[in-house]
């Protein structure tokens, strides 16, 4: 693991990068660049090594995976390496491909809005239905529900929204660029001359409910899917028969009017959530145990001393204090789990706690989960302890009793959300596209290797020639793979340039139907990240295709095809 040191010569800062390397028991440290005299030089300097050496070493497995195919007999030269891109030209990129537009594009588009295409609502679909089976399905501890967008205002009031979820509007009088600050930051900008402070405002979207102004009233577009969590609290805990440690889960849209919307899909006036209130009774400790991964911390200590974030295990985070609740690092953990586990790209990820001064009003304590996009480590997903507040605040504002009865004790008492994961759909979506663009030069196209349970086609087919027999097994193959699954079916073009596309767009598995399908009744599977192909028989392909979307070996299933020969 590599970290950067500071060392004094002569009264001046120098910064080092090094590297700690383990022989048997010992730990020794080993110098790998000089970084500059600056903090921030450091920093940036160390990014740069560490992505150079990242993409070497992905270079190197190649070669290694590349000569372990080979003994075995697999041709696969693997020319494919991720390519980093900026945030603009992967917008562009989602245009062109037919996943995200500007929303009402022909009209100029509307800031801070989009629309999904045809290829991005499967990916947003798929992207929502893993989150699902992950958090709901997966576990039994948790249920769902789909609360309504517009809900009685006085939700929001208990909440704290309409009068504590306040930013702060400055302009840079230069640039005329306007971002919003919190409240503990306006002692920064106001004697600042560079600075307009235009004054607080709320980012909740109005409405009225009622067509006739007179005899209307006021209501608000949910800004976060979590509080229908917290009203509806007592009617699910007791339709589903809860018991706790238990959780409540809901996906669905939120609404902010962001006074700077920016940078694609990150920060959108109209995105959807991904959320869950985890309750338990604070008298309980945690049942689950904590996997066994790593990932960079980054306490509010660290940031206060100005030291550098460290690599650790996350149950090694709470033994040493640093996450205070084993709760908080056991959700921290399956939330990067999650990524992991459907393809992300787990070194560029961290966990960030919020300092004292920038908790929101109802936080015990708070972590985000970051991501490193192309402008920087940036929020992805946020976690906070949100204690009994929200639950309170309902019993105080609707005078019904939230509180439910300890069985164990016969006590009745308030649950506490101990821990909120909560992630926005746009900025996974984001996540996942960067982590799976890849260049293959040999094949000089993209390739985007999406895991195949997220790509927004899994199968695309493709009679080698317009040929009336050869369209008729590829139609009824289309026909019966579609009952499962999203599934493509293309005629144009040279088969080099049908399997582009579908690479370009993250299909896993493109099936050629040929001469010899007509007699023996069997096709070829291509695969996209190898190139390599496999024979397989018409009858079998349902059930291959189900294990390959599954994450089974692609070369178990089937006999592989010499394309050398062809
Ligand atoms: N219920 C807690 C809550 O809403 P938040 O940190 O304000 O907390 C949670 O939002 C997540 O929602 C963020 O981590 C981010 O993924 C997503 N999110 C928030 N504002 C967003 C925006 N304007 N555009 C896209 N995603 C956003």
């Amino acid at each position: 693991m590599a970290y950067i040191v500071k060392q004094k010569i002569h009264g001046r800062d120098y910064y080092y990068l090094r590297e700690a390397v383990r022989k048997g028991d010992k730990v020794t440290s080993k110098y790998i660049a000089y970084l500059g005299k600056t903090k921030k030089e450091a920093e940036k300097k160390a990014r740069e090594i560490s992505k150079e050496r990242e993409s070497s070493k992905e270079r190197e497995e190649n070669i290694e995976k590349d000569k372990k195919q080979k003994k075995k007999g697999i041709n696969m030269e693997i020319n494919m390496q991720h390519k980093d891109i900026s945030i603009d030209e992967m917008a562009s990129f989602c245009k062109r491909k037919g996943f995200v537009y500007p929303s009402g594009e022909i009209y100029g588009g509307l800031s801070g809005m989009w629309d999904f295409g045809n290829l991005g609502v499967e990916l947003k679909n798929n992207l929502k239905r893993e989150w699902w089976k992950f958090h709901v399905y997966n576990r039994e501890d948790i249920v769902g529900i789909d609360g309504a967008i517009i809900t009685n205002p006085k939700v929001w009031e208990a909440s704290g929204h309409v009068n504590a979820f306040v930013d702060v509007a400055v302009v840079n009088k230069k640039t005329k660029e306007k971002f919003k600050i919190d409240k503990h930051e306006i002692s920064k900008y106001e004697n600042n001359p560079d600075y307009e402070i235009k004054g607080e405002f709320n980012p909740m979207f109005t409405t009225q409910i009622g067509p006739v102004a007179d005899d209307s009233i006021k209501a608000y577009l949910r800004p976060e899917t979590a509080q229908l969590i917290f009203a509806d609290f007592k009617l699910v805990f007791e339709n589903s028969r809860m018991k706790l440690p238990a959780g409540i889960a809901q996906v669905g849209k939120a609404f902010r009017n962001e006074i700077a919307p920016r940078d694609f899909l990150f920060r959108c006036r109209e995105f959807e959530q991904m959320e869950i209130e985890y309750f338990i009774n604070p008298k309980e400790k945690c049942i689950y145990g904590i996997p066994n991964m790593d990932i960079l911390v980054y306490s509010s200590e660290m940031q206060k001393q100005g030291t550098e974030m460290e690599r650790m295990k996350f149950k090694d985070a709470f033994e040493k204090g640093i996450i205070k609740t084993e709760w908080h690092a056991y959700w921290l953990c399956q939330e990067f789990l999650w990524f992991v586990s459907l393809g992300a790209n787990k070194n560029k990820f961290r966990i960030r706690q919020h300092m004292q001064q920038e908790k929101s009003h109802y936080a015990l304590d708070t972590w985000d989960l970051e991501y490193e996009f192309p402008f920087g480590w940036k929020e992805l997903l946020g976690m906070a302890n949100r204690t009994d507040f929200d639950l309170k605040q309902h019993e105080k504002f609707s005078g019904k009793d939230m509180s439910i009865l300890d069985e164990k004790t016969n006590e009745k008492f308030i649950p506490h959300v101990v821990c909120e994961p909560s992630l926005g759909v746009e900025r996974a979506f984001l996540v996942f596209m960067f982590d799976a663009y890849a260049y293959d030069k040999s094949r000089e196209n993209i390739v985007l290797r999406l895991n195949p349970k997220l790509a927004p086609i899994k199968a695309a087919v493709f009679p080698i020639v317009k040929r009336e027999d050869m369209e008729k097994i590829a139609e009824d193959i289309v026909k019966d793979l579609s009952q499962e699954w999203n599934i493509d079916y293309d005629l144009g073009g040279s088969i080099g340039r049908r399997y582009s596309r579908q690479d370009e767009i993250g299909t896993p598995m493109c099936i050629t139907v040929d001469g010899d399908s007509v007699e023996k009744k069997d096709v070829t599977i291509r695969e996209r990240d190898s190139g390599e192909q496999i024979r397989v028989k018409i009858v079998d392909l349902k059930n291959i295709l189900r294990k390959l979307i599954d994450g089974e070996d692609f070369f178990k299933m089937g006999k592989l095809v010499d394309t050398r020969k062809k």
